[in-house]
């Protein structure tokens, strides 16, 4: 089993970056398949708290190379700012790699995203305003820019002058603001041409060399299941795929090459921008869970929506995603908890669902319908193993387990590496 994909099985920010960090001990190549810097990652390891947005979660173990892969969207900007950030603590930062087919973030890609926003008024997605859904746009419509293009600077220039043409009439003659300078876009991305050729280049060859020497590769997802432009709360959603599937298209690895698929969960729910989220709690419980976890976006700064696990979404996702195995993270949040609540089913009108509708509009009127387990009422934090865990604890696993049909595989109790435990067979061993 030589390829693991590690997948958001919610709404983003489960804890992705923390079990990627775990889990890369083991491996040899880490690659981030989609998304762009939208994303946040937090890894708390002997450099101290990371906020990774672009660069693999793999970085701080010397022995991994990372790779942007092709199904990333890359802000050049933002991305040597990480690049020095790393350095600057002493991060070793020779084995990044970009894919040359990754697409990048231009100027009117974010401008757009906010103008966007704008124009949308009181129905704004929420969007982290990185330019994530104009890029992907772009690369769809044949218009995008890529790291390759920063090699060649005719290249570069001619399609920017092209695709500028027609951003420009939009900027002026839709959202009646000032164009874009060609020659000063071109001026600075020729400067982080300059910069970044060092890391760019063709990297599924790199990829398959590495399977065929029996080589460990990890594919970091981003965001979350719910968050899919196909099988999210559409269009409360994303602009790429953030499930297992997209860690084939977005690196260049055949399906049939990926093993094994993690599914990151956080033991609640928490959704960030826009959107039905069916579990939300908008009273004291909802605010105990985000204070006591912090839960404020790592890129964006905003206060999460928090609210129980919500199994109906989790099953669906578990299903989309093909899991074969649940990573649970922040069980420790409810150490003080009385009692735990869990999602099982939706209340819509006098029927019952269970199972998670395509349609925003009919999500927005269902009503969970809880099924309430005892709390623990006790640190768990120092605990390492499944079978110390206190009996309500356990139970509250096993149930999940039962009502998504998917094993878990791994439960984090704390914020620092050391902080887990493995509860059934885990790959790589
Ligand atoms: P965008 O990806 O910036 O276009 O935002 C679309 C939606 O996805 C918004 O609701 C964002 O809050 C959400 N989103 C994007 N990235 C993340 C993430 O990394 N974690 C959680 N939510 C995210």
């Amino acid at each position: 089993m030589a390829v693991m994909a590690v997948i958001g099985g919610q709404w983003g920010d489960e804890g992705k970056g923390r079990v990627v960090d775990l889990l890369a001990e083991k491996v040899d190549m880490v690659v981030r398949f989609s998304g762009g810097d939208n994303a946040g990652h937090t890894v708390i390891g002997p450099y101290g708290e990371f906020g990774l947005h672009l660069v693999p979660s793999g970085i701080f173990y010397p022995q991994v190379t990372c790779i942007i892969g092709n199904g990333v969207a890359i802000n050049p900007a933002n991305l040597l700012g990480e690049i020095n950030e790393l350095q600057r603590h002493g991060v070793d930062t020779s084995r990044l790699v970009i894919s040359d087919r990754a697409h990048l973030i231009m100027p009117y890609h974010t401008l757009l995203d906010g103008l966007e926003e704008e124009r949308r008024g009181g129905k704004a997605l929420g969007t982290t305003r990185r330019g994530i859904g104009p890029v992907f746009a772009d690369k769809v419509a044949r218009l995008g820019i890529r790291a390759g293009d920063l090699l060649d600077k005719d290249a570069l220039y001619s399609r920017l002058k092209s695709t500028l043409e027609l951003k420009n009439a939009i900027l002026t003659k839709v959202y009646l603001v000032s164009p874009l300078s060609l020659e000063e876009i071109y001026e600075q991305y020729c400067r982080y041409g300059e910069r970044l050729a060092p890391y760019i280049r063709e990297t599924t060859d790199m990829l398959h060399e590495a399977l065929r020497k029996g080589n460990l590769i990890l594919l970091e997802g981003a965001q979350g299941t719910l968050l899919d432009p196909d099988f999210g709360t559409y269009p409360y959603v994303t602009s790429s795929s953030p499930l297992a599937g997209s860690s084939s298209l977005g690196t260049g690895i055949g399906p049939m090459q990926i093993s094994h698929v993690v599914g990151v969960f956080k033991a609640y729910t928490t959704r960030v921008g826009s959107g039905p989220m069916p579990t939300e709690l908008r009273d004291e419980v909802g605010e105990l869970i985000r204070e006591k976890a912090h839960e404020y976006g790592a890129t964006t700064g905003r206060p999460r929506r928090c609210g129980w696990f919500d199994a109906v979404a989790s099953r669906f996702s578990v299903q989309v995603n093909g899991l074969s195995e649940i990573a649970l993270t922040h069980l420790d949040i409810f150490d003080a908890f009385p009692s735990v609540k869990i999602c099982t089913a939706y209340r819509l009108g006098d029927k019952v669902l269970d199972r998670f509708p395509a349609n925003v509009g009919v999500l927005e009127k269902c009503q969970p319908i809880y099924e309430e387990l005892a709390g623990w009422r006790g640190p768990i934090g120092e605990i390492r193993h499944f079978d110390e865990l206190p009996i309500e604890a356990r139970h509250y696993v096993a149930r999940l387990e039962e009502i998504t049909c998917c094993p878990v595989g791994l439960i984090s109790v704390g914020p620092k590496r050391e902080q887990v435990i493995k509860a059934k067979s885990m790959l790589p061993q």
